[in-house]
């Protein structure tokens, strides 16, 4: 290979080590391999080279253009191997971490203790029955003997709304109505009311501005009070464990007569005495009574012919005790700390 041949080589090869990327490597290729390239015309220049040299002359060149194109193969590979390795380095994909498990929800303790109200009821035939949250007054007080200005209204605190006539509930007791005017007249309910109530109170670890509660509601032509004390003391047995106490209290709600409220002996200490009964011996889990007559009415049913008990009862109330829960604002504080105890 002549002088001018190894110069135009080490300069080529030292040109295509300093191509760093795609296109410096294609106008490389142009320069020296493309069809007006250095390279190119070496061979077309052939014709100017003594004729006696011209063998040698073409192998050499031939031999320059095969090296070459070999070479720029080689880099273009290189420049394709580097390229991919800094993309993966940018991208920070590390394919020996562990991967990342998906969050898995669960059942919130509200409706946890709900599903099991429900399912105990179930057993005793009592089906679901939802209605709304958003109420009228009408439902909410008329309709369940407290007209407009009746002093028992003053045991609710009320959310009104802009709307005149239009609050939200405060108790599931509407839902005894719609429930009466949906499934009768003359035919007899059993259905519990399950539901989302809402108060204007003074929010405390006691209290709070938001809450469930699952009614209950039977009608049929011979219900007694005695039926009212069968079903909440095999609900208290199957709920909080065999051989509970159970005891009523006087107590009045305008839409049952006679009303009671419910006790049973408390679950932490059986009845001798602890913080959480506050040393009576007795919890109290809920309202009932047999179904005012004039509510009977209201529903479409004849009160002659036709008697019921309802009862209502605070789920949120029911989980704190069975869980030790100090706090009723934990239930719709979102702390996934607290919900996550009860996956
Ligand atoms: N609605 C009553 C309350 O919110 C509870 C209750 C329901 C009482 C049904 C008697 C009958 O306090």
């Amino acid at each position: 290979m002549n002088e001018e041949l190894r110069k135009l080589r080490d300069q080529a090869l030292a040109g295509l080590q300093a191509a760093s990327d795609a296109d410096a490597l294609e106008e490389w290729r142009i320069e020296y391999l493309g069809r007006k390239g250095t390279v190119t015309n070496l061979m077309r220049n052939i014709g100017q080279v003594p004729f006696e040299e011209r063998p040698a002359y073409g192998q050499a060149a031939n031999a320059l253009k095969g090296e070459l194109t070999d070479a720029f193969d080689a880099r273009q590979q290189a420049l394709v191997q580097e390229s991919l390795a800094a993309e993966m380095a940018a991208e920070g994909v590390d394919v020996t971490l562990p991967g990342r498990r998906p969050q898995l929800g669960g059942v919130h303790p509200s409706n946890q203790t709900l599903r099991e109200i429900a399912d105990i009821f179930a057993t005793m035939g009592f089906q679901v029955y939802t209605s709304r949250d958003v109420e009228t007054d009408e439902y909410n007080f008329e309709l369940l003997n407290m007209p407009p200005g009746h002093p028992a209204r003053d045991m609710w605190d009320t959310f009104y709304t802009t709307t005149p006539g239009v609050i939200m509930r405060t108790h599931t007791s509407p839902g005894q109505i719609h429930a009466m005017k949906e499934l009768g007249p003359n035919k007899p309910i059993r259905v519990i009311l399950p539901g989302m109530c809402y108060r204007y109170e003074q929010v405390s670890a006691r209290a709070e501005m938001m809450f469930h509660q699952v009614e209950g509601l039977a009608i049929g032509r011979n219900v007694t009070m005695a039926d009212l004390k069968g079903v909440i003391v095999e609900f208290a047995n199957q709920l909080y464990g065999a051989g509970r106490k159970l005891r009523f209290r006087c107590s009045h709600f305008p839409f049952t007569e006679p009303s009671v409220e419910a006790d049973v002996d408390c679950i932490l200490c059986g009845g001798t005495g602890c913080a959480v009964c506050k040393y009576t011996g007795w919890l109290e889990i809920m309202g009932a009574g047999m179904v005012h007559p004039t509510v009977l009415r209201n529903g479409g049913y004849d009160p002659a012919e036709w008697s019921g008990f309802a009862f209502g009862m605070g789920p949120e109330r029911i989980t704190m005790l069975k869980s030790g829960i100090s706090d009723i604002r934990y239930f719709f504080g979102n702390d996934l700390r607290f919900l996550e105890q009860f996956g």
